[in-house]
């Protein structure tokens, strides 16, 4: 293993209210979640991200907070919590949590004290403004259900700026007391032992909002100073940051023009992404080949972590029209599966017609490109999404564990539930269920399992450098490597259908005894690399050779 411990990490994102309710109110809980902790263990996960645990009016799933110091009772306690760091850590699991400090909910006693009136102490913490700002209907998150970015509140007879919903108010960066408190926000957590952050919505974090300037300035030296305020108080913590924009704008998000890499150690790779999604729409692998192309350098210490499905859209705005709408033909064909005018709001299985060797192909994909995996609950066993459910809802439906009732998820009446599980068809929870899968060494989750226990023998995933192979290949094929102290990983997967023989013959002379080490089905010897067969939609992770490692 490297030095950094989330170069190597296998990240695992739920949200607490879906996964698991020990107490039969309905509403998944802190207690069930750590009554989970061995099944995540099993699966080789190495750290928890837990959407937003605080106090919530959950109008935004969490994401709307009114108190950044407590755990929503829902939840369960802050005792509950510190319980549950302690019993992952046993397992050797890490837990980072949401920090959603771009904005407040409206019922954070913060805003009420700035909107009662000008003098409150906390009027100054969010942006305000005496007169109608003339770009008040610019730079909507979510087109299509937010109409302006500036609202007039009567209470406080002047205008505030939300660059989220109405009732996510955007606190004022730009007031040294807002910063000093996102810090202490950060040292309390960091103190209970969480080992960092999901930094929510981070370009917007650092936007020093001004009326009538849909291009305010960016104060990118907050991400510095956040960076060392962490780093002094928790050593191993890290930042993993929301920043879904243009490729050439994400290098100052890692580090100042210095060159080192003193802001974010971790940005979720948006690009890479939407032209994976892309590729397995075109079964053709040239935009993933561009993306490897395309991909800035990072500082020693920067990382991308990478993803298929998030608990969000799936973000296609960086695509052009043309293969934007290739990927809603394939993927999002209904209308009623999309959404905000850039996106898809479905699960990965119902996307790939529920094909074993497309999903399979996906995920060895997604694993196997340079960075660290972030996998979302219940894509592990091929959930699918309700599509009866409002925007993203669809996706965020309760984890399904067993045959039992309501999925094994909750002992409560079906109607108290948080959201109704998927109980119909081909993903309902009678077919689609972790108990059925954890006694099937064939089932999709054991394949997980399998997966993920040889990505810890390929280190160079995470730590070492992946470039793509530069050789003639059939249609439908990538060739990629990683290299890295340990040695050289390669791999081939086909996008297509047709069964392929592949040319590797030029990396015979770094090969000492190239083997197998995760494949879609038996090929038998490896052998030569001059011809290296794989089927439709297969895949071959092959070790090339073995480094000095340390
Ligand atoms: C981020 C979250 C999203 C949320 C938004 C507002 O984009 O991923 O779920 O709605 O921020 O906080």
């Amino acid at each position: 293993m490297g030095d950094r411990w989330y170069s190597e990490a296998v990240v695992y994102c739920l949200d607490i209210d879906t996964y698991a309710d020990s107490d039969g109110d309905g509403v998944g809980d802190i207690r069930g979640l750590i009554g989970r902790l061995d099944y995540l263990a099993r699966l080789g996960v190495t750290c928890l991200w837990l959407h937003p645990i605080h106090p919530s009016p959950n109008r935004d799933d969490g994401y709307d907070v009114t108190d950044f110091y407590n755990v929503d009772p829902r939840f369960g306690t802050l005792g509950d919590f510190a319980e549950l760091l302690h019993q992952a850590q046993n397992r050797g699991i890490r837990v980072i949590i949401d920090l959603v400090v771009n904005h407040t909910s409206d019922e954070h006693p913060w805003f009420q004290s700035a909107r009662s009136s000008p003098d409150s102490p906390y009027r100054d913490w969010f942006v305000w403004s005496d007169t109608e700002p003339d770009d008040r209907h610019q730079g909507m998150v979510f087109p299509g259900e937010q109409k302006e970015t500036w609202s007039y509140d009567r209470t406080a007879k002047a205008w505030f700026y939300h660059r989220f919903y109405k009732f996510q108010p955007d606190l004022n960066f730009a007031n040294p007391q807002v910063r000093a408190e996102v810090k202490k926000i950060m040292s309390f957590w960091l103190q209970l032992g969480v080992s960092g952050f999901r930094m929510d919505a981070v370009p917007f974090i650092i936007e020093l909002t001004e009326p009538g300037n849909p291009d305010s300035p960016k104060d990118f030296e907050f991400l510095t100073e956040m960076r060392q305020h962490v780093q002094w108080r928790r050593g191993d913590a890290v930042l993993l940051a929301e920043a879904n924009v243009e490729p050439d704008q994400l290098p100052t998000f890692f580090g100042d023009a210095s060159g080192s890499g003193n802001r974010i150690h971790m940005l979720f790779d948006f690009m890479l992404n939407g032209r994976l999604m892309l590729a397995l729409a075109r079964q053709d692998p040239e935009s993933l080949i561009e993306a490897l192309r395309d991909t800035p350098k990072l500082p020693v210490g920067g990382q991308w972590a990478t993803f298929l499905r998030n608990h969000d859209e799936i973000d296609l705005s960086r695509l052009t029209t043309e293969q934007r709408n290739q990927v809603y033909a394939e993927f999002g064909p209904d209308e009623n599966m999309r959404i905000y005018d850039r996106g898809i709001r479905r699960r990965l299985a119902p996307m790939l017609g529920n094909d074993r060797r497309r999903i399979e192909l996906a995920y060895a994909l997604q694993f196997s490109l340079r960075g660290t995996p972030v996998l979302r609950y219940g894509e592990e066993i091929g959930m699918g999404e309700d599509l009866s459910l409002p925007g993203r809802e669809a996706i965020r439906t309760p984890m399904q564990w067993s045959y039992k009732p309501n999925a094994g998820f909750s002992t409560a009446e079906e109607e108290k539930l948080v959201r109704p599980v998927i109980d119909k068809g081909e993903f309902g929870y009678e077919n689609v269920n972790v108990t059925a899968q954890r006694g099937d060494p064939k089932s999709l989750l054991a394949w997980f399992e399998r997966m993920i226990r040889t990505l810890r023998e390929a280190p160079e995933i995470g730590s070492g450098s992946t470039t793509h192979i530069d050789v003639a290949v059939p249609a439908g094929v990538l060739a990629h490597r990683a290299d890295g102290p340990t040695g050289t990983m390669v791999f081939v997967h086909n996008l297509g259908t047709d069964d392929v023989e592949v040319d590797l013959s030029s990396l015979e002379p770094e090969a000492d005894l190239p083997i197998d080490v995760l494949t879609d089905r038996g090929y038998g010897e490896l052998g030569k690399l001059g011809a290296v067969k794989v089927s439709g939609h297969g895949y071959r992770w092959i070790r090339l050779c073995r480094g000095r490692g340390f």
